[in-house]
């Protein structure tokens, strides 16, 4: 099937035997809409020679994000130079010229072909959808360069590396620094989900998220400053609810402060984990923390508390930070300069070195908390490789 936008019914006319017998023909960017939701499975849309240029432009660039499947071809009178860079710079798949209904046909096929590549591209990337809801993690403090973003990113890492799906999500919106730590160059960041609000769907968030080497799933923070005011707090409660039905567990890494965006995150977040370091300033933040996350009604039993650089020798100690707090500290993280050159590598530590004390750390707070990292269903193939000797069961019963 088809979609055909064109307002001259001639035009339309004309058209169609190069478009095959199931074509809904649609004469305004209002019915063009609702045939593009009443068919989530359509593959292609063909404007003809007479439907408005800005109309197909800005369809083709917002359906390469929110529906890659779905093609654009673009059919004019004339084609010049400035049509065709504005329609490659739309995503639009092909332009023909309206006189030749053949090249419009083979155009047609040549679209449906491409949109086959990209389903089956975006399935192979695509982590099988979990049956339970991911658990969300938001490693969070009001106070800067605690080393939230070396905690989530190596967090993060770390679970992958235990073979779960794992999506790791910079909230960090002006300033995220997850893409430099792990040295991505993404092609598409969380300002390319701006326009998905709403509807937002797996192949709309897979469209938009960077893979790591290591198997680990990445939503990189806007490139442009300017990009990141826009990112709503809808859209993140939107965004996490997709991340929740398709992967394991989700990171979110955060600014040191309670923007709009992160208090959405904070709301759909399984596990707090809570940094300070062991100076008076983090710990007075990680209390008016504490304070704030009560009066927001988050319980106490979701957060964890991870002092970093817990070894520094500077006049307060692991003890003193949780008798101000009157809290038990989860996690205390060495200072290790091969933190920085970890960084410095675009590298996790815990993938590097994972017998360094700061990885076994981040590890063990990560891999021994069910509540962080839920004990993983029993492999149906684990049990057919593994030989049941009868004697012996027996004898164990018995003994
Ligand atoms: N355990 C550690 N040992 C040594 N250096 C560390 C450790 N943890 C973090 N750092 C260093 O501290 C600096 C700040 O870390 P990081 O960027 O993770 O903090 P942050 O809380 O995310 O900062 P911001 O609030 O600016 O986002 C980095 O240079 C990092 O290498
Ligand atoms: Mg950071």
């Amino acid at each position: 099937m088809a979609i055909l936008f064109e307002s001259s019914q001639f035009s339309g006319e004309s058209l169609r035997p190069a478009l095959g017998d199931d074509v809904v023909v649609v004469t305004t960017a209002a019915e063009l809409r609702c045939a593009v939701d009443a068919s989530p499975e359509e593959t292609l849309a063909v404007f003809g020679p007479d439907a408005e240029l800005e109309t197909a432009l800005d369809f083709a660039s917002a359906q390469r994000v929110l529906r890659p499947a779905l093609g654009v071809i673009l059919v004019r009178r004339r084609i010049d130079s400035t049509v065709l860079a504005q329609a490659m710079r739309a995503g639009v798949r092909e332009v023909i010229r309206a006189s030749s209904n053949g090249a419009l046909a083979e155009a047609c096929e040549r679209s449906q072909a491409v949109t086959m590549q990209v389903t089956a591209r975006a399935q192979q990337s695509r982590p099988a959808a979990t049956t339970e809801p991911g658990k969300v993690i938001t490693v969070f403090s009001a106070k800067g360069g605690c080393g939230k973003t070396t905690i989530a990113t190596n967090v993060a890492a770390a679970i992958a590396a235990g073979k779960r799906r794992v999506c790791l999500v910079d909230l960090d919106l002006p300033f995220g620094d997850v893409a430099i730590m792990l040295q991505l160059f993404p092609e598409r960041t969380l300002a390319d989900g701006i326009t998905m609000s709403g509807h937002m769907d797996e192949l709309g968030v897979g469209s938009i998220v960077t893979s790591h080497s290591s198997g680990l799933d990445v939503l990189v923070a806007p490139l442009d400053p300017a990009e990141a005011e826009r990112i709503s707090p809808a859209l993140v409660t939107d965004l996490l609810t997709q991340l929740k039905r398709m992967y394991e567990v989700i990171v979110v890494d955060t600014p040191p402060a309670f923007t709009e965006p992160v208090l959405a995150a904070l709301d759909m977040t399984d596990v707090h984990l809570l940094v300070a370091t062991l100076d008076v300033p983090a710990v007075k933040n990680l209390k008016l923390t504490l304070e704030m996350l009560q009066m927001l009604n988050h319980s106490a039993d979701k957060q964890r508390i991870i002092v970093n650089r817990s070894d520094a020798k500077v006049g307060l100690t692991v003890a003193d930070v949780e008798e101000a707090l009157h809290r038990t500290i989860a996690c205390e993280i060495p200072s290790s300069r091969d933190v920085p050159t970890a960084i410095n590598k675009g590298v996790p530590l815990v993938l590097e070195q994972p017998n360094h004390a700061v990885s076994v750390a981040l590890r063990n707070l990560t891999l021994l908390d069910t509540t962080i990292v839920p004990q993983k269903p029993a492999a149906a193939g684990r049990h057919s490789t593994v030989k049941r000797v009868p004697f012996l069961r027996r004898g164990s019963v018995t003994a």
